[in-house]
């Protein structure tokens, strides 16, 4: 019998190419392996974050980590590594991945393994697992010439269900939605609140600019406190730019002059269309522009300071 989870010859190119920690275990991402009884595979019962390297090094970590502890405190489920250990754990990680090029690292602290059953103390010990893959750039026509939306008929979870601020396992809300942009040959979907409020995307946080000034949904839209959400505040404030909250509405959509997405990965993308609505110019536009290349500068400054 193959031990292996996952063949390895034929082993999806991300999986291979990832190194994984599991509990301080360094393998082979097509060796990983955590239990079945772990309540993260059961039931979806953890948190994790997502980051990423610029100059090889991981972004903004102490933001991250402060998030992960944060939704892990919403679950009452502990995070026994230190802020330190989970560094020095994402470090041993992503030294294996290939050694040019950015990386990108998922930390992942589910309830543990125990027996079946919903009650948090079947489990000893919170798993705690660090996948490190290549960083995929995106393809150069997405910043280009943009990218398409399509509004989802799936709502965001109520904050009083599985409030969208805690970043968990449990994602099966963010998957319809994307599944509905798939379908759609759509970048991302769009979530509407259980108001009809614009909340977020499935898996990145949303802007529009309306006469000079950004806007985004505020938090108690529903809505995961993106890092680089946070980071825009700040960023715009550098460049003069006005960054607020506003509570936004699709029939906003015929009057904006640029919408964007943000979020760690894929840092800030122009969006021209929304189903089968030209958002402003139907070209990206200047801000998102600006705003992209302050980030960038941001982080390459962040991270070299890091020498
Ligand atoms: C639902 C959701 N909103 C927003 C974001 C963007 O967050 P960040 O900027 O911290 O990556 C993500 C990122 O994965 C997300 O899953």
């Amino acid at each position: 019998m193959n031990p292996n989870p996952v063949d390895a010859p034929t082993a999806p190119a991300g999986i291979a190419e990832a190194t994984v920690n599991v509990n301080g275990v360094v393998t082979s991402g097509d060796r990983a392996v955590v239990s079945v009884f772990d309540h993260g595979f059961l039931y979806g019962d953890g948190v994790y974050e997502t980051l990423r390297t610029y100059n090889r090094r991981p972004f903004l970590p102490d933001r991250h980590l402060a998030r992960l502890r944060a939704s892990a405190a919403r679950l009452s489920l502990e995070v026994p590594p230190s802020d330190a250990e989970l560094e020095s754990r994402l470090r041993d990680t992503m030294r294996a991945v290939h050694p040019q090029g950015e990386v990108m690292l998922r930390i992942l602290v589910t309830r543990g393994v125990g027996d079946l059953g919903y009650d948090p103390a079947v489990c000893r010990t919170p798993t705690v697992v660090i996948i490190a893959r290549p960083h995929r750039e995106s393809p150069e026509r997405v910043q280009r010439d943009g990218v398409r939306l399509v509004v989802a008929s799936v709502v965001r979870n109520h904050p009083r269900s599985v409030d969208p601020v805690i970043k968990s396992n449990n994602l099966l809300n963010n998957v319809l939605a994307m599944q509905e942009a798939v379908r759609a040959g759509a970048y991302e979907a769009i979530l509407l609140n259980h108001r009809g409020e614009l909340a977020e995307c499935s898996q990145s946080n949303l802007f529009v600019v309306r006469d000079g000034v950004v806007l985004t949904p505020p938090l108690d839209a529903g809505l995961l406190e993106g890092v680089t959400r946070n980071l825009l505040f700040e960023v715009g404030a550098e460049v003069g730019l006005a960054v607020r909250e506003a509570v936004l509405r699709e029939s906003d959509l015929p009057d904006v002059d640029e919408l964007f997405i943000t979020s760690t990965t894929r840092e800030v993308v122009p969006v021209v269309e929304v189903g089968s609505r030209t958002i402003g110019s139907g070209s990206p536009g200047p801000v998102a522009r600006r705003l992209l290349r302050r980030l960038r500068e941001r982080a390459d400054r962040l991270t070299r300071a890091a020498d």
